[in-house]
């Protein structure tokens, strides 16, 4: 018998063989708690999979022009039968809204978190730093301490963030302390990214090279190339009547579409057309490929639990085509 592809320890039934067979002769409470399993029951387990999803309600939602200041999660917990907010199972994402001279605080029980500016203008403050923000900013922030957003123009703000809740959760792991964080915070300002594109658009590109993709890492993370320990960000380009390669890794993928026309991924065989500022999951080792359909160059923005599999050595990259 196979576990229930959904369950969670905690939803188990409390009685029955999904619970395992008890000691036949505890002599302790601990010793009580036992519970056997064979390789007949508890082998190749298979959990419900990630579902691939584009988040239309949540953005849709945080955008509204009525929308109150407040995190707009983008979650999938039910379907993937855990007991904690999660997009996919190391990773949550939302929206974040911040309306006009208002403040949104957070202090999310994460290792650290992305974020990227799709509207409005700002200024975040963390651990004694403060850092002024527009659209198409990047922002990498270490977890464990308060965080302050705060809209300083005429219009709402809308970020975008990302952070490994899920992941600190499943281990029931606190937060790092104030100050121990695995990263600094770090901000990319949208005129210094364009700048670097820039530059990787001017390079020569290989025959079989489609796009461009700009990787974001900081000082304590460069030797990883990572943006944090536990994800990578980056910031894919596609030009006009091109394609990304089919590939497939053990990555899961959170990717928001940033700039594009008649743009789409085919993951797993399933075309999915983009939206503005929609939010899609790759779900981990289906093979997926970036179509730009369009007249003008496309931007996508892509985080991935991608330090999880590089550190574990199970990132698992193929191209498929
Ligand atoms: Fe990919």
């Amino acid at each position: 018998m196979s576990r229930t592809a959904s369950a969670q320890p905690s939803e188990l039934p409390r009685t029955g063989a999904l619970m395992g067979d008890p000691p036949t002769a505890a002599a302790t409470p601990a010793q009580a708690r036992a519970r056997f399993f064979n390789s007949g029951n508890a082998f190749n387990l298979k959990l419900a999979a990630v579902p691939r999803a584009r988040f239309d309600a949540a953005r849709d939602a945080a955008m509204a022009g009525d929308a109150a200041t407040g995190a707009y999660a983008m979650d999938q917990s039910a379907a993937l039968g855990c007991g904690f907010p999660a997009t996919t199972p190391l990773v949550l994402a939302r929206y974040l809204r911040v309306n006009p001279s208002e403040t949104l605080a957070t202090g999310f029980a994460a290792s650290g978190e992305v974020h990227y500016v799709i509207a409005g203008n700002g200024e975040t403050k963390i651990a004694g730093e403060t850092m002024a923000w527009g659209p198409g900013d990047v922002m990498v922030l270490p977890g464990g301490g308060p965080v302050e957003h705060r809209a300083t123009g005429p219009d709402a703000a809308i970020l975008w963030t990302v952070t490994n809740e899920p992941a600190l959760a499943f281990e029931r792991l606190c937060p790092p302390a104030p100050g121990t964080a695995a990263i600094d915070p770090v901000h990319y300002p949208a005129a210094e990214i364009d700048r670097q594109v820039a530059v990787l658009q001017a390079m020569p590109m290989a025959a079989d090279q489609a796009g461009v993709a700009l990787i974001f890492s900081g000082e304590r993370t460069a030797d990883s190339r990572n943006a944090m320990p536990s994800l990578t960000l980056a910031l894919n380009t596609l030009p006009p009547g091109e394609h990304q390669r089919a590939h497939r890794h053990n990555a899961a993928a959170i990717t928001l579409c940033i700039e594009g026309e008649d743009c789409f991924s085919t993951i797993d065989g399933h075309r999915i057309d983009w939206s503005p500022f929609s939010t899609m999951v790759t779900p981990p080792g289906e093979v997926h490929s970036h179509h730009n359909g369009g007249p003008r160059g496309a931007r996508f923005l892509i985080v991935q639990d991608g330090g999880w599999h590089y550190h574990a050595r199970t990132m698992g990259f193929t191209f498929e085509e």
